[in-house]
């Protein structure tokens, strides 16, 4: 009964107009929800753990340059899966064929991966918003986490008010940061034209290369990298996703490379590669080096950047669960109709996990959980691919890469996921392995036996009168 007046209401209109999310997102709006979502806290975080880890800047150097290629393969890879199956919903969506998988995955992923980026940006604005404010010592951690906290409340609300909005937040950032490091590497290029070009001589001296070290150096350079598949979330959101989707990921891949390139030869123009590694903030110690009273700039930019970056990660991350309650993996709870189209419940949703993850979590951990459950099911959507192309070459592909891409991004992240617990194996890795795994003792009775059948349908009718939500139909 309740259902059919809800969806009386999505059909009021017109004859047979579906309640679904609209198509407003442009090339430029696709552009910057990449790069914005990957341009956030990693690019002034992690260039000293990556140098630390690998042990040269010459090697750093390298690291940085196969993260952006793998990033860019990878998206590439994408880019066919998203226009082979046009649905919101990136790696969950293409997992759908194997049901238990696409459950792990959806498990993990809003229990793990997105709460994980979430806080970990979090945190990070969190670092460079008080920073200011006490120069010269740690700031206390409750403080921190408070802003951190702030932040989300304040981007969670945002996100469930308006697509428009957050579009706005996105590009408005997304400019600030580009600027931002376009200042990084231009005051580095100055640098290196007056000829300070000492930190590169010798540039391969002292390279580490252990396999675990190469591995958790890729897994700091790619957390910079990662929201490279930003835009298969949301592709029934995208005017014209068959164009944009690839043109958008190789425009948006390219420039952040580029952009990370010439921000880590600057940083190591101006700073040793010893004061890089022993710098907690590395735009801060740079912006003093170079703007001199002026470096505060760089806390301030680098705050924006994570801000702009936590948005998108809100976003996106909201339409998965969008996508798995439409697929009846979740409770059917996904647009509001009163007044905007946004999957508000599934947001509300990702920022209580968030603040849980908040209370004991901490950046370094984040990170490597999240690189290490992130590269497990980029794996499997690879792997998918593949299958895809070998089992069904009769599909219509409106874009398609060559099945060697595929392969060399397979291989990059098997060996991501293997290389760090191979040298140095840590008992964490072991409980998130098997965290992912529960997902399989609550698919089997609950969703694929349907033990219980009424839970699911009384929470939905339950969620549904007290947000004021119906369910959501597919956009193809
Ligand atoms: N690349 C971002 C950063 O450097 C992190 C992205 C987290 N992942 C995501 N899918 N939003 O902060």
């Amino acid at each position: 009964m309740f259902f059919s007046n809800i969806m009386a209401v999505g059909t009021m209109e017109g004859d047979k107009q579906k309640l679904n999310l609209r198509r407003e997102v442009g090339i430029i709006g696709a552009v910057s929800f990449i790069a914005g979502t990957m341009i956030g806290s990693g690019i002034f975080m992690s260039p000293q753990y990556v140098l630390s880890t690998v042990g040269s800047p010459g090697a750093s150097l390298v690291i940085w340059a196969c993260c952006g290629l793998i990033a860019m393969l990878g998206g590439l890879c994408y880019a066919e899966l998203g226009t082979v199956i046009p649905e919101s919903g990136a790696e969950y969506i293409y997992m759908t064929a194997g049901k238990v998988v696409a459950f792990m995955f959806v498990f993990s992923f809003i229990l793990v991966m997105r709460p994980a980026s979430v806080t970990g940006i979090a945190l990070s604005i969190a670092e460079y918003v008080v920073a200011p404010f006490y120069e010269g010592c740690t700031p206390p951690p409750l403080v921190v986490k408070c802003v951190a906290a702030g932040s989300i409340i304040v981007l969670a609300i945002i996100n469930c008010v308006s697509v428009r909005w957050a579009t706005a937040i996105q590009v408005v950032s997304t400019v600030a940061k580009v600027l931002a490091l376009a200042l990084i590497a231009l005051g580095g290029v100055v640098m290196l034209f007056q000829g300070n070009t000492q930190n590169f001589d010798n540039s391969f001296e002292g390279t580490n290369l252990g396999v675990s070290s190469i591995g958790i150096a890729f897994y700091q350079g790619l957390w910079s990298y990662d929201g490279w598949n930003t835009l298969n979330f949301l592709t029934e959101e995208l005017k014209h996703p068959e164009v944009n989707l690839p043109r958008a990921i190789l425009i948006a891949i390219s420039l952040v490379t580029g952009l990370y390139l010439l921000v880590n030869v600057s940083y190591l123009t101006v700073m040793t590669p010893r004061e890089l590694m022993t710098s907690s903030a590395v735009a801060v110690t740079w912006g003093n080096k170079v703007l001199g009273s002026w470096g505060w700039i760089m806390s301030v930019a680098a705050a924006l950047s994570a801000f702009g970056s936590l948005n998108g990660t809100f976003f996106s991350g909201g339409r998965v669960c969008f996508v798995a309650a439409r697929e009846g993996h979740m409770v059917r709870v996904s647009v509001r109709y009163k007044c905007v189209l946004t999957p508000s419940p599934a947001l509300i949703f990702t920022t209580v996990v968030s603040l849980l993850v908040l209370i004991p979590g901490d950046f370094q951990s984040i990170v490597n959980f999240f690189s290490f459950t992130a590269w497990f099911f980029y794996a499997i959507t690879l792997a998918g691919l593949l299958y895809l192309k070998i089992k069904k070459p009769e599909l219509p592909r409106p874009y398609r890469v060559p099945i060697i891409l595929p392969i060399l991004v397979l291989i990059a992240a098997i060996f991501l996921v293997l290389a760090p617990i191979v040298d140095d194996p840590q008992i964490e890795y072991l409980y998130v392995t098997l965290f992912m795994f529960s997902g399989v003792l609550i698919y089997i009775p609950f969703i694929h036996y349907k033990l219980l059948p009424g839970l699911l349908t009384k929470l939905t009718v339950v969620l549904q009168l007290f947000l004021e939500v119906a369910p959501a139909d597919k956009n193809l």
